[in-house]
């Protein structure tokens, strides 16, 4: 059966800069990456190389049938020491957004996707409520320079993600401290006192979850401010929490402790981002372990392609503003498996277009295989193929597939 998506529903591929770009030497994951006895499987280092492939990766974009394309711009590159702002690196953003445009692309832009700063994170990072305005006077310079070239933007990604790091059981609920070592070489490294230093994957949750939230508030009217006329939003990690017999109330927490508050935020926002994965059962005691039968992908997680619509229909429900798909895919060496991934999760998508639940459109994770963080570059996320060596980009068959989707707005279910 074939289903046509609403006229103007927005088709796209996202990244992220530190994980595409390379070199980005002055934000605090490169030093992470870096540090003796670092938990990263192997540094960034040229990532796939985008600060100079750019064009070629919008073209192909635009080939395979996309016409959207989400990418973060860097802080790091752009106030590298605190208070200079690089005029050299918002120019070269603002020729990324132009050649978007260019080649009939639209720019959706990510103000801040996980990376920041180093001298930012060594001066308490997102654990300090201080740092607010600090993030805000970035926002402003970043979107004077370039809001007349922004289609849509997001202020931060995952804001919620600690938060459902620590209700997944992924994360101490205590943070940093059961890192101690890792942490006391980071800090000294980067000339910062242990209790001055929050990096942003292991801080606090609750502590970066409040400091991210009232960010994201004034960074919103900040971007509003700038040249441009864009909606502006926030992107969510919401995994798709399902209770077993005796877990609804670690269920209810998890909701609760983790996203809520933030769809609830979103409630003043033009859209709000989902990114969904996977499920996270709970029962008793807390999150459960992938469930016996059900696949287990490289990630950790459950393949569960099906979390999509149960995620859309939560953040719809309580967010009451309009969603945007801005994350969805699979790391995956099976490229037929990403496929399936991605053919049940629009399934998913259609019954609830079909429901009259205004989703406005799809971004697949990821256009490339990238960085994929502490996991380095295993996980292959992405639609193309970049070879480590050349970085010679190599379109899977899933990008074929799927920017067909794109082009003719329809998907053949079954
Ligand atoms: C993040 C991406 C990441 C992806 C796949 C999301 O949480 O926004 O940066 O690569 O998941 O794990």
């Amino acid at each position: 059966m074939e289903h046509r998506f609403p006229d103007g529903f927005v088709w796209g591929t996202a990244t992220a800069a530190h994980q595409v770009e390379g070199n980005n030497v002055a934000s605090d994951f490169w030093l992470l990456e870096h540090a003796p006895g670092t938990i990263f499987a192997e540094p960034s280092g040229d990532a796939c190389d985008q600060w100079h492939r750019y064009r070629e990766d919008i073209q192909l974009l635009r080939q395979l049938g996309f016409g959207a394309y989400r990418l973060s711009i860097e802080w790091a590159r752009i106030e590298p020491e605190e208070g200079w702002f690089s005029l050299a690196a918002l120019e070269h953003y603002r020729r990324v957004l132009a050649a978007c445009r260019e080649h009939g692309v639209r720019p959706c832009v990510t103000f801040h996707h996980f990376s920041s700063p180093r001298w930012f994170t060594a001066d308490g990072g997102w654990e300090d409520a201080r740092n607010v305005d600090r993030f805000v006077r970035y926002c402003e310079r970043a979107v004077r320079h370039l809001g007349d070239l922004i289609d849509t933007a997001y202020t931060i990604n995952e804001a919620n993600l600690m938060a459902t790091l620590a209700v997944s059981g992924i994360l101490p609920r205590e943070g940093y401290k059961t890192r101690l070592e890792f942490i006391a070489a980071v800090a000294r490294r980067c000339g910062a006192t242990l209790d001055r230093f929050g990096p942003f994957l292991l801080g606090h949750p609750a502590r970066v979850s409040e400091v991210m939230l009232a960010a994201h508030g004034r960074a919103r009217a900040a971007l509003k401010s700038g040249p441009g006329d864009f909606g502006v939003g926030i992107t969510l990690a919401i995994p798709d929490f399902q209770a077993t017999p005796g877990g609804e109330q670690r269920c209810r927490e998890a909701w609760a402790g983790s996203v809520d508050p933030f769809l609830d935020a979103a409630r003043g926002d033009d859209f709000v981002g989902v990114q969904t994965y996977s499920r996270v059962r709970f029962g008793a005691d807390g999150a459960l372990p992938p469930e016996p039968g059900v696949p287990v992908l490289v990630m950790g997680y459950e393949f569960w392609p099906e979390a999509l619509e149960a995620t859309i229909r939560r953040a719809h429900a309580r967010a009451a503003v309009p969603v945007f798909v801005t994350e969805n895919g699979i790391g995956t060496t099976d490229d037929t498996q990403r496929i399936a991934y991605v053919r049940r999760a629009l399934d998913g998508v259609v019954r609830c277009l079909r429901d009259g639940i205004d989703v406005r459109g799809y971004f697949y994770w990821s256009l490339l295989d990238n960085f994929e963080w502490l996991f380095g570059y295993g996980p292959q996320f992405g639609l193309v193929a970049v070879d480590r060596a050349t970085q010679m980009r190599t379109v899977k068959p899933s990008a074929r597939w799927l920017g067909e989707i794109a082009r003719k707005n329809v998907v053949s279910s079954g």
